[in-house]
């Protein structure tokens, strides 16, 4: 991922403004569907992206453009047909089978319930039907919870990028053959 994510207690602290509340008490078990991000979404895209990310942010007019993309996928978790539980963006290149993943968070309510592995598994399955033979991403050396979610998920680790985020954060980068 590019973007370094928030420490949780300032993540915590912004979510309680958006509309976070609604899912604060879906069940563990609550089903999650993964579907392609509508023009419809672009508010609860909006508020999880300031709530999780302190930089690069991506825009709502980023976000729009990126919803009519054909290089960019932009895909929603939800439950319950409308509870916004999280999102992953994914970029392609033209000629390239390597697809990367640029962003992936879940709301902090909805946290630990399988929205990013939903989210990932939702990822690698577009990738594949595009003809990518490869997805990866960075992610910050100290994200312990991205890190233990894509090695469980069969990331390996590729390399170590220097100075990779604004602040001078090291990021590693992984990827995963898609078979
Ligand atoms: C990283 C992130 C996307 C993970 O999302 P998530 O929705 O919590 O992911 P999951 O629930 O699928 O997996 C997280 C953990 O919950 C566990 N889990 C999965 N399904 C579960 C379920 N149904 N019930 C309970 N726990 C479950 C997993 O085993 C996993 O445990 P682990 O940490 O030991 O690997 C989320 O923490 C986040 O948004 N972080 C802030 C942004 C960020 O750092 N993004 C990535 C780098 S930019």
């Amino acid at each position: 991922m590019l973007r370094p994510p928030l420490p949780p207690e300032s993540t915590a602290l912004k979510a309680t403004h958006t509309a976070a509340s609604s899912v604060a008490h879906a069940p563990a078990t609550a089903a999650v569907r993964v579907r392609r991000a509508e023009l419809s979404d672009l508010d609860d895209l909006v508020a999880l992206e300031d709530a999780t990310f302190d930089s690069d942010r991506m825009s709502r007019a980023q976000y729009r453009r990126h919803l009519d993309s054909d290089s960019a996928s932009v895909l929603v978790a939800s439950a319950n047909h409308r509870r916004f539980l999280g999102t992953a963006v994914v970029f392609y290149r033209k000629g390239s089978r390597v697809a990367r993943l640029y962003s992936l968070a879940s709301r902090p309510e909805a946290r630990g319930k399988g929205v990013g592995s939903a989210l990932l598994a939702t990822v690698e399955q577009a990738a594949r039907q595009r003809g990518c033979r490869e997805l990866r991403l960075e992610v910050r050396l100290d994200n312990a919870s991205a890190i233990r979610l894509y090695e469980r998920l069969g990331y390996r680790r590729l390399g170590r990028l220097e100075r990779f985020y604004e602040d001078g954060a090291d990021a590693w980068r992984y990827g995963k053959r898609l078979d």
